[in-house]
């Protein structure tokens, strides 16, 4: 049997600890876990795809071998078919991503039925994180210490400044 590899997919607009839960959850399940970033510039996105695969590197490069981080475009299916992996990797924080997830899990299988779509959840503290509330609550002000790495939050800073709040 060849090495089993798991491709977790996703935006990473920006990555945040739920993120890094499930990745550091699903690593000891397969031999390699591939992080891989869509290419969604349609979506502007506040990070770059090449800025985006940086800051998933040197974040997984904390946290020891088995982690790779490539970014794809076209059918997700066909991105992991060509890696050779037999799993796609996806969070479920709560009963309202379920909706989504599934009809995604059920359509990748209907491209590709070799392929199993495997759900994680992550730590509780994490259930309500999201990228999107991850940039409204920072350019709003709000305190994301403990929710974003450290060299995210740098990044947010860098990219945008904090609005603070008007009279
Ligand atoms: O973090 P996200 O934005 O929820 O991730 C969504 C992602 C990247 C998993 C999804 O948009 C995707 O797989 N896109 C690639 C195109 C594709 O295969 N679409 C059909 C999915 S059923």
């Amino acid at each position: 049997m060849g090495a089993r590899i798991a491709v977790y997919p996703g935006s990473f607009d920006p990555l945040h600890e739920g993120h890094l839960d499930i990745m550091r959850r699903c690593r000891p399940l397969f031999d390699e876990v591939v992080v891989a970033v869509l290419e969604n510039e349609g979506k502007a996105p506040l990070f770059s795809v090449p800025e985006r695969v940086d800051m998933l590197r040197e974040l997984l490069a904390q946290e020891g071998p088995g982690f790779r981080v490539e970014s794809f475009s076209g059918l997700l299916v066909e991105f992991v078919d060509r890696l050779g992996a037999c799993a796609i990797v996806r969070g479920l924080r709560a009963v309202s991503d379920f909706e989504y997830e599934f009809q995604m899990a059920l359509m990748n299988r209907r491209l590709d039925p070799r392929i199993e779509t495997v759900f994680m959840t992550p730590r509780e503290e994490y259930s309500f994180v999201s990228s999107r509330l991850v940039k409204e609550v920072f350019r709003l002000g709000g305190d994301l210490r403990g929710l974003v790495p450290d060299a995210v939050l740098r990044r947010l800073g860098e990219r945008l400044p904090p609005q603070g709040v008007s009279a």
